[in-house]
């Protein structure tokens, strides 16, 4: 099976972390987030994806010379302006060109979802699109989806005002396409398949959804990246951490965080719910907590950052306390 995992995204919400690389190139425990999207489609029988990009293609290109991400042969579609997801889907089949049913995911998920399964529902009630639903508690930020009792979608609504929610399951961002529900899709214009295409195809009986209840992390904001981090590390996911060597005083206190390669902990330095990225250096007495740190960023000495995002190549003086602050790259690229 083919699928096309979307991954144009500005990843305005992960700033400025996602200011040099896509979101989807951001690690994971060291595993760069597409790669463990890419194995898991591919421990479910997808043969090849096409990955729909436009933000910093160049990221991917040079991590994956060789055409291939976790195994999983794949090509690449550029936009040369960003097309909205559904015109993104669009302009990616057109070069893609599938003659049967595929899939499109958002390429920002981390979940255990049975694709297969999925797959299975898809042709079993006969729809053009199927999308896969997660219950969660508060649905406000994700697109809410009603269906009745076969499965049918009845309504999807993206984002709706908190209180006027009218179901906890959403769209978990995984889908099922037949070739021909694309042609629907305007051509030449941004388009949102959440804001658009959806609600058409709800609207005419030919959109089904199927709940399941997984693992499933969205990982588009600070504090669910550091979530994708920590549920690794705690081994609620299959993969492994690949974290290879940082140095660490011992006499620092780390709990709950992840320190990415080449980074260094000082003496009496307390970590904890942080993201530490590669070749940081985590001065004397400092405290980094609810944090996230991209590379090369250096925290003088007895600072403390809590609830911080700190861009690439910073530094935070000794002794300066920051408190749900973000700091830019020091020198972007
Ligand atoms: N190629 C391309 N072009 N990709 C895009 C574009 C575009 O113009 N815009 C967004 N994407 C990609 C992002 O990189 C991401 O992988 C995916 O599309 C979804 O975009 P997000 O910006 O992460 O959307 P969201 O998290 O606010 O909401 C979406 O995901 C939720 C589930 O995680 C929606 O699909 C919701 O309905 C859904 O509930
Ligand atoms: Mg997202």
């Amino acid at each position: 099976m083919f699928a096309i995992v979307l991954v144009g995204g500005f990843g305005t919400r992960l700033r400025p972390l996602t200011e040099h690389v896509p979101k989807q190139m951001l690690p994971i425990c060291g595993i760069p987030m597409i790669e463990l999207v890419v194995g898991h489609l591919a421990d479910h029988g997808v043969e090849k994806v096409g990955l729909a990009m436009g933000y910093r293609p160049d990221a991917f290109l040079e991590a994956y010379p060789n055409g291939y991400i976790a195994e999983t042969p794949y090509e690449v579609a550029v936009e040369s302006e960003p097309l909205g997801t559904a015109g993104a889907i669009r302009f990616a089949v057109e070069q893609f060109q599938p003659k049967e049913t595929f899939l499109v995911l958002n390429g920002d998920v981390l979940t255990d979802l049975d694709v297969r399964a999925l797959v299975e529902f898809h042709h079993e009630v006969q729809a053009e699109v199927t999308i896969a639903l997660q219950p969660v508690d508060d649905p406000s930020s994700f697109g809410v989806v009603t269906t009745d009792t076969r499965g049918r979608v009845e309504a999807f609504i993206e984002k709706p005002e908190k209180g006027s929610v009218p179901s906890h399951n959403i769209n978990a961002g995984t889908y099922v396409l037949e070739p021909s529900a694309v042609e629907q899709i305007p051509q030449g214009r941004p388009v949102s398949v959440e804001r658009e295409t959806f609600p058409e195809l709800a609207a005419s009986g030919t959109l089904y959804a199927l709940p399941s209840a997984t693992y499933w992390l969205d990982t588009g904001t600070p504090q669910q990246f550091i979530q994708a981090n920590l549920d690794m590390l705690n081994g609620k996911r299959k993969q492994v951490p690949h974290l290879p060597e940082a140095v660490i005083d011992p006499t620092s206190l780390i709990t709950q965080s992840v320190i990415g390669s080449g980074s260094e902990v000082g003496v009496g330095a307390i970590i904890d719910k942080s993201v530490v990225l590669d070749r940081c250096q985590i001065g004397a007495n400092s405290e980094v907590l609810g944090s996230i740190l991209s590379e090369d960023v250096r925290v003088g000495q007895g600072a403390r950052l809590d609830g911080c995002v700190i861009g690439q190549g910073q530094h935070i003086e000794p002794g300066e306390i920051l408190i749900n602050q973000t700091r830019p790259e020091l020198n972007p690229t």
